[in-house]
């Protein structure tokens, strides 16, 4: 599987987010290389671990930057971020309990749901974002 390369189309135009977005790339990253080398599924269920608690991290802070300038689609976002952390607690666990090697469906759909919610839905806020002056 092809690795995510964070580029200036992945820019939605605040720089804390934009950084959390690299870090979220780079843990989605390490599930990919680990899927190509096919190591034991405990690198992957912890990576998954450490991600799914950093996505927690990052939904926090983009959601504060919503709510304190009035971001419309406020809503729709905070129940993406909710089924995306409910889905990832549920499979981190079924790693851990019963894959004995990386469940590639599982990075493939991080790397779906993680590519096109930076380049649709987050990317909806861009523009809102600059016109109140935040970077
Ligand atoms: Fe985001």
């Amino acid at each position: 599987m092809e690795k995510v390369i964070w580029d200036d189309s992945f820019s939605v135009g605040v720089r804390e987010l934009d950084e959390q977005h690299k870090k979220l790339i780079a843990m989605l990253n390490t599930l990919i290389e680990a899927g190509n080398v096919d190591v034991k599924s405990e690198i992957v269920s912890d990576t998954l671990m450490k991600m799914s608690e950093y996505a927690k991290v990052h939904f926090t802070t983009e959601e504060e930057y919503m709510l304190s300038f009035g971001y419309p689609e406020y809503d729709v976002q905070k129940q993406q971020h909710r089924e995306f952390k409910k889905k990832t607690a549920f499979t981190a666990f079924d790693t851990t309990e019963h894959q004995p090697s990386v469940p590639m469906e599982l990075v493939l759909f991080l790397k779906d749901w993680l590519t096109n919610h930076i380049l649709i839905s987050d990317m909806k806020y861009r523009s809102f974002f600059e016109k109140k002056g935040v970077v």
